[in-house]
């Protein structure tokens, strides 16, 4: 049975939209592999989710100065099931942040080093003005992952 990739992405503009289809489509790029990959609003993700899923990419923007309400929202509800159930789970980030995005990469690091899952990469922090080579940075954060999971190196 392919590994599963659960990319949960927080997609509230037309940019963010494309950053989540972007890690979708790398996530599920022949050269990523055999990867089952399924991308899913923070708001419909449930605790349970994780049971069937091999690894997590994270996708959030950043909006006064912290991870994305949705993305809150969902640590708040799933935190306590997902504590001690996931050890070493990969996991990726990427954050669209308009001017910076460090609080929310030091929030998602504590909250992934407290849940004790293992980040497969540096988060990816995609801020300033949009560019479209950010599309592609998540695309292969993704197939990068997904490619590595596959592999059995995460
Ligand atoms: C209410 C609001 C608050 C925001 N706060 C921050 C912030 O604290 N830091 C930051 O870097 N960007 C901030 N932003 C910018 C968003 O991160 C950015 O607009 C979002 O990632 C969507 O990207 P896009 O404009 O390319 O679609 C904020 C945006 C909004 C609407």
């Amino acid at each position: 049975m392919p590994k599963s990739l659960l990319i949960i992405a927080h997609a509230p503009s037309v940019n963010t939209s494309a950053l989540a289809d972007a890690a979708l489509a790398g996530a599920t790029h022949p050269d990523a592999g055999q990867i089952a990959a399924v991308l899913k609003s923070p708001f419909d993700v449930a605790a349970d989710d994780l049971r069937a899923c091999d690894g997590v990419i994270i996708g959030t923007t950043e909006n006064i100065g912290y991870m994305a309400g949705a993305t809150k929202d969902m640590f708040d509800r799933c935190y306590d099931d997902w504590l001690d159930r996931h050890e070493a789970m990969p996991v990726g980030i990427y954050i669209r942040a308009g001017r910076d995005g460090t609080a929310t990469r030091r929030a998602l690091e504590s909250i992934i080093g407290a849940l004790r899952w293992r980040l497969v990469a540096a988060p990816l922090i995609l801020h300033g003005d949009w560019q479209d080579a950010y599309r592609d940075q998540v695309s292969e954060l993704a197939m990068g992952m997904a490619a590595g999971m596959d592999a059995g190196i995460f």
